[in-house]
């Protein structure tokens, strides 16, 4: 079940995408913004749905994704606290390109599209910060559609947990993992090839699972 609750300037302070905000406008933001908290697995947007409102991610994260009638998924991205989606149909008014599905529980923020046009257009910096992500997610797409052409499962899932991977005490660690299955959906790949291609990469001395945790080998960009 979600809660709705109003927020406070303090919250918003300490978002990105409102960062350019002076206190006054943060406020008039305020008034229009809801918190809402969801469960895990929680279907926040669903592709083709005529378009609403703009969500920022607080905590916890949430999956994009495409499938197609069949079930089969595509995961498109992992969003994060502090990025927002549900921006493109605000901007373009078309129905949802994707959909968005929580993989735990996440604290949100929500605005109407009224507002949030309203506030863009009263904010460069705003607008700004809007296509600084949507330069990012562009940046990303281009990054995905390269290592679908041009590498081969392996490069494409050390390049994934690459990503992933965060900097704990010198070294690069996948702190949050992701299951097999939705490694496969990001990179094209059945869940068996995945489980076979982290064996080999465990086995190889690339990477080393540590718990819930898997640390990265300075060669894992140089399997062979
Ligand atoms: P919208 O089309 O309104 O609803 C689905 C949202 O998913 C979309 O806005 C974006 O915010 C987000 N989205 C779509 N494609 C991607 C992508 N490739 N990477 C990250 N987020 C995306």
């Amino acid at each position: 079940m979600s809660q709705l609750a109003k927020v406070s300037t303090t919250l918003l302070r300490n978002v990105p995408l409102f960062a350019g905000l002076d206190e006054q406008q943060l406020s008039v933001l305020a008034s229009a913004i809801v918190r809402k908290s969801v469960g895990r697995n929680a279907r926040i947007i669903g592709a083709g749905d005529p378009t609403d409102s703009l969500y920022i991610v607080i905590s916890g994260r949430l999956k994009v994704l495409m499938s197609d009638e069949q079930g089969k998924e595509v995961i498109l991205s992992i969003l994060g606290p502090g990025e927002f989606f549900g921006e493109m149909g605000l901007l373009d008014d078309s129905p949802r390109s994707a959909s968005v599905v929580s993989l735990e529980a996440c604290e949100l923020l929500t605005i109407s599209k009224t507002d949030f046009k309203r506030s863009l257009s009263e904010n460069f910096e705003l607008s700004l910060m809007v296509m600084r992500g949507l330069v990012k997610r562009l940046r990303e797409a281009d990054q995905k559609i390269g290592s679908l052409a041009l590498m081969d499962v392996y490069g494409r899932v050390a390049r994934l947990l690459l990503e992933m991977a965060e900097e704990v005490d010198g070294e690069k660690v996948v702190v949050k993992k992701l299951s097999k299955q939705d490694i496969a959906k990001m990179i094209g790949a059945s869940r068996e090839m995945v489980s076979r291609v982290m064996k080999d990469l465990q086995m190889g001395g690339y990477i080393e699972v540590r718990g819930r945790s898997i640390v990265l080998r300075d060669n894992i960009l140089l399997p062979d």
